[in-house]
């Protein structure tokens, strides 16, 4: 089997593209939307997340402002500012990067962010209402891969999916949704007993364990639809070998760069198994971003009555 790309870069340029444009119809009705990211501490990859997701955002006429605190931050100033951001009026939407720094309880910092301007649906009335069915944002990176799957005319109805990874961001709302599309579902993890068998039985099969190429061949039934959701950085030549082997343009960047990204689906495998799959990068993680300006204009919408 030789798969094709579900080109996951091509739907975000499409949904940013839409979302741009539902906002200058909004500003020209006096609603700039307005996305307050809190960045705490300095882990490197959020830094590269959070600085593309302002990116994103202003390119798409969203206002938008990160603000950053040292890893030394104290739970009592991120909550001070929480409440400053849930009062102005300005501000539609407010996503707090996670992870946040050791020490500080994420639990109590996300149930502080008003549930109107939850952009990534992570406070539990959000959660909550997800599973219910009801009105509610839903996470980024699972709304994006769904998102995917729908504009791709990827079946769901009466499919067998498996999540692999049980995740609060990605495993379990991903399970929520492809539930409520009518696919039957199941869970897995790290626990869970002869996981290349069970993962055979999927018509599609969505990584999200942030381990890298994880999922080899054996995990793969033939004509799978195979969606990475995870972004590993690689840093020893024996792990880009067996991630790329013979691939002499992936060797030649890592002598130049000293490190790969690879998705949790082997890169070489998934092509010799599947009928359809997301590369890494270019698949999910673009989708993630435009998932998140299209949320914030909901989010403004819903709250400003538009
Ligand atoms: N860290 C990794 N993924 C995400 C995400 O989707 N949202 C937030 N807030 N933090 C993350």
């Amino acid at each position: 089997m030789t798969a094709t790309i579900l080109d996951g870069a091509r739907v975000a340029a499409d949904i940013r593209r839409e979302t741009a444009e539902a906002a200058s119809e909004l500003a020209a009705r006096g609603a700039v939307p307005g996305l307050a990211v809190i960045l705490a501490g300095d882990d490197p990859a959020s830094q590269v997340y959070v600085r593309n997701k302002e990116k994103g955002a202003r390119e798409a006429g969203i206002r938008a402002q990160t603000l950053r605190f040292p890893a030394t931050v104290t739970e009592a100033m991120l909550l001070a500012e929480i409440g400053r951001l849930n009062a102005d009026p300005e501000v539609d939407a407010i996503l707090v990067q996670l992870p946040l720094p050791a020490g500080i309880g994420s639990s109590r910092i996300l149930e502080a962010v008003d549930p109107a301007k939850d952009v990534d649906g992570f406070h539990p009335f959000n959660v909550g209402r997800l599973v219910q069915g009801k009105p509610a944002p839903v996470p980024c990176t699972p709304a994006g891969v769904m998102e995917l799957l729908r504009r791709e005319n990827v079946p769901l109805r009466g499919t067998r999916a498996v999540v692999l990874g049980r995740s609060d961001i990605v495993g379990k709302p991903m399970a929520t949704l492809l539930t409520k599309a009518d696919a039957t579902v199941t869970v897995a993890h790290s626990k869970t007993r002869d996981l290349p068998a069970l993962c055979r039985e999927a018509d599609l099969l969505v990584a999200a364990i942030g381990r890298p190429a994880f999922v080899t061949a054996d995990f793969i039934r033939e004509g799978a639809v195979v969606v990475d959701v995870g972004i590993n950085r690689i840093d020893t030549a024996e792990e880009v070998a067996r991630c790329f082997p013979g691939n002499e343009a992936k060797a030649a960047a890592f002598a130049a760069k000293g490190s790969l990204l690879v998705g949790d689906v082997h890169p070489v495998d998934v092509t010799e198994r599947a009928s359809r799959y997301t590369p890494v990068p270019g698949g999910v993680g673009p989708l993630t971003i435009a998932r998140l300006l299209a949320n914030t204009l909901d989010l403004c919408r819903a709250r400003r009555r538009l």
